[in-house]
């Protein structure tokens, strides 16, 4: 499987706090069936203020921490960026790390607040894509005026916006409502890849796996690899900074 969403990169964001924190998750995630990982720290600008910079530097401590390793794993990484109108500025500059590349443009992966879709969304989105720039948005399916109105999201439907799902939703580690959300957007073939949004090891662990295997048994393998593996591999092996362990 490839896991496009974690925040595997050491006190960054919220994510993981200690090296050795970091390498459990990978470990983890190697015996589940991972083998590509994509390290997508938050840029939520005032809250998790990373760049380039600072999350190529992070990168870089992991992997050469890795370099010894006996693994097979291969990292990348990008953002998850928090909306927001400096996006286009970022995007302007040349600051966005973007996961891959889809249909020729770079793909970022975009989030929401939790609480709604903000206003002028749409508008945002018209500019990215006019400037080559092809949204994917992050975990929908926890999104609270999503459940009550799924039909928010035909906007971005219609614009062609790819959808990653957070492999936990399915479980429903994050409640009925994100559960239910999550199924009906596999249902309805709206969802381009699953992910584990992996934060830590107690409380955000990754569940790929399992994830993997209830998709499979509701649909069937083709749709389990379509979402864990073939489409996000797609997107993972036209990521410029991909890393392999020798
Ligand atoms: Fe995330």
């Amino acid at each position: 499987m490839i896991d496009l969403h974690s925040h595997i990169l050491v006190n960054i964001d919220d994510g993981a706090s200690s090296m050795d924190e970091t390498i459990t998750m990978i470990n983890q995630s190697l015996e589940s069936g991972v083998t590509k990982i994509l390290a997508t720290p938050h840029i939520h600008l005032g809250t998790f203020d990373n760049d380039m910079h600072i999350i190529k530097g992070a990168f870089t401590k992991l992997t050469e921490h890795l370099q010894t390793s006996e693994n097979k794993i291969s990292l990348a990484y990008a953002a998850e960026v928090r909306i927001c109108p400096e996006i286009m500025i970022l995007a302007k500059t040349k600051q966005l790390p973007f996961m891959g590349k889809w249909l020729g443009n770079d793909v970022l992966l975009l989030e929401f607040p939790h609480s709604h879709i903000p206003p002028g969304s749409e508008k945002l989105i018209d500019w990215l894509l006019k400037n080559n720039i092809q949204p994917m948005i992050a975990h929908p399916e926890r999104n609270r005026d999503l459940w009550e109105f799924p039909e928010l999201l035909r906007p971005f439907k219609q614009r062609d916006c790819l959808f990653q799902i957070t492999a936990s939703s399915l479980l429903g580690d994050f409640g009925d409502r994100s559960q239910q959300l999550a199924w009906q957007m596999i249902e309805k073939q709206e969802v381009t890849i699953v992910a584990s949004d992996m934060h830590n090891l107690k409380r955000r662990p990754s569940k790929m796996k399992e994830a993997f295997e209830d998709v499979k048994s509701r649909f069937s393998e083709n749709v389990a690899k379509k979402l864990f593996v073939e489409t996000p591999d797609l997107i993972f092996q036209s990521n410029s900074t991909i890393w392999t362990a020798q």
